[in-house]
């Protein structure tokens, strides 16, 4: 089986980058990553790559002129390791067009709300003071406005009575964990394909695109 080269960029902690870590350990999962990536040094994401014998770099955007030169050094390494799909986990970095346009269709992130709702920064915070009920995680292909791309995958997380941020922020992270691997999966098998703008999911039996907490 062929499998899909993905890259990582991260800035920081990794939990996601080990859950794609631990997915691509499975024998029949159709990526693998072959470069990670991140823009700051000694993060424990490097740290976890480097025990998963992935290779591993930093490229700290504060060694360049600007965004564009800084981007073109990403490019340069994810080209060179073989990179088909790049996923963008924890990665505090807003990327221009001019990336975007090297690797159309070709990046993924994981946002922990249930987009559209509470884009950026701050999301547990904003979730709890508007007191909705349910909130969650999505996977979505990245265009240059932030945290607006076409959804590939969401999981649904219940909102509890008495919920603190870092208590909700955890098991959004245990779901993140699960749907990340999922729309990853679904995009390297041609199973979620963009059709006029938005996602069109291939049904593929327990592959579902949709996941409740809590997480089985
Ligand atoms: C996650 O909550 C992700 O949704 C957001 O940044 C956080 C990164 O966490 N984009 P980690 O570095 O993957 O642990």
């Amino acid at each position: 089986m062929a499998r899909l080269g993905l890259g990582v960029l991260i800035s920081g902690r990794g939990s996601n980058l080990q859950a794609l870590i631990d997915a691509s350990a499975q024998a029949d999962y159709p990526a693998e990553i072959r470069l990670v990536i991140s823009n700051e040094a000694e993060v424990e994401g490097l740290a976890r790559a480097a025990a998963a014998g992935i290779p591993q770099l930093t490229v700290d955007h504060r060694d360049f002129d600007g965004r564009p030169e800084f981007e073109t050094a990403l490019t340069a390494a994810l080209r060179a390791a073989g990179v088909e799909l790049v996923c963008l986990a924890g990665f505090m970095r807003l990327l221009t067009g001019g990336f975007l346009d090297c690797w159309r269709d070709r990046v993924v992130n994981i946002h922990p709300s249930l987009l559209p709702a509470f884009k950026g920064l701050d999301v547990h915070q904003r979730v709890l003071a508007a007191g909705v009920r349910i909130t969650g995680c999505t996977v979505h292909f990245v265009v240059p406005d932030m945290d607006s791309g076409p959804i590939i995958a969401q999981a649904a997380v219940p909102v509890a009575a008495g919920d603190t941020e870092d208590r909700l922020a955890a098991r959004v992270l245990a779901a993140e964990h699960r749907v990340y691997p999922l729309a990853v999966r679904l995009v390297a098998l041609g199973q979620a394909r963009l059709e006029a703008g938005i996602v069109a999911i291939e049904e593929a039996g327990e592959l579902a695109p949709a996941l409740l907490n809590p997480p089985d």
